[in-house]
């Protein structure tokens, strides 16, 4: 598992000024309504939860994460709100609790992917929506992919995202079905950031957040200089705009009185639904 254990504060510097702005348009993919009641799943410090907290109130979110940091900063901002520590492959929810679900750029940091969208399914009432987006890593557009390129082309042996679930076309809806999921509906999201410079843009990138930053971490100073100086010259000259782009997926919970998913077995207690 990616363990996020980094503060808030860095990762809404690296991170969250992608995920907040596509925050809202996930929220609005979901179509989440009041008098839901919904979960965010790897929920961060909040980006997606604040969405959800503003459509239905504090009372209707449930959040869960497995950072200690994240939850803690979940917890200060939202104090009402149900914020557990915990993992997708194992949400400590009954059965049929919640009338929607999100993953917002988390599948891809899951141990079991399939496992966690079963997971999600089954705390999702029948009939209920599973929602979950990951960065277009594979396809080269999604928020770091210059960075991922300056690496491979001064480390061509660097594993990088696009390899991860969910991050090429189609992979997103593969692993719905694998989960027992219904009706599945895929698409993209594209959110668009300004830099004013590029130290704004790398500078983050130094604090050691998710992948990216754990492989600048492991760099020498020189080492660190020539990946910094690959991405100035793969970056457009500031001020630059980049757009980013998620893969995302809408799915259903199963109707009452269809099978339960075979990968489920064992993994929870109960699946009657
Ligand atoms: C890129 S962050 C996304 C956070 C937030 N949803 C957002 O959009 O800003 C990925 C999050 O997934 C969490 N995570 C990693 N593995 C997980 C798992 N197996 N189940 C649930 N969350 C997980 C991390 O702790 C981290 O907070």
């Amino acid at each position: 598992m990616v363990v996020f254990n980094v503060g808030a504060d860095s990762y809404a510097r690296f991170m969250g000024r992608f995920s907040e702005p596509l925050a809202g348009q996930f929220a609005e993919l979901a179509d989440v309504r009041a008098g839901q009641r919904v979960l965010d799943v790897g929920c961060g410090p909040g980006a997606l939860t604040a969405q959800l907290v503003l459509r239905l109130g504090s009372g209707a979110v449930a959040a869960i994460d497995p950072s200690a940091s994240f939850v803690a900063a979940v917890r200060a901002r939202f104090p009402e709100i149900d914020i557990q520590r915990g993992v997708a492959e194992r949400l400590p929810f009954a059965d049929g609790s919640f009338d929607a679900t999100l993953a917002q750029l988390v599948v891809h940091f899951m141990t079991d992917p399939v496992a966690g969208l079963a997971e999600m399914a089954r705390v999702t009432r029948p009939g209920g929506l599973v929602a979950a987006c990951v960065w277009d890593h594979a396809g080269g557009a999604g928020p770091l992919a210059a960075f991922w390129q300056a690496v491979h082309d001064l480390d061509p042996g660097a594993l990088g995202e696009a390899g991860l679930a969910g991050a090429r076309e189609g992979h997103l809806a593969e692993l719905c079905e694998a989960a027992g999921l219904h009706h599945i509906e895929p698409g993209s999201l594209t959110v668009e950031i300004r830099f004013a410079a590029f130290a704004d843009w790398w500078e983050p990138f130094t604090l050691g957040v998710g992948p990216a930053g754990a492989y600048v971490s492991q760099l020498d100073q020189a080492q660190r200089e020539a990946l910094r100086a690959r991405c100035a010259d793969l970056l457009p000259p500031a001020p630059f705009q980049l757009a980013a782009t998620a893969w995302c997926v809408r799915a259903y919970a199963k109707p009452a009185g269809t099978a339960p998913s075979p990968w489920a077995d064992g993994l929870v207690p109960s699946l009657d639904h």
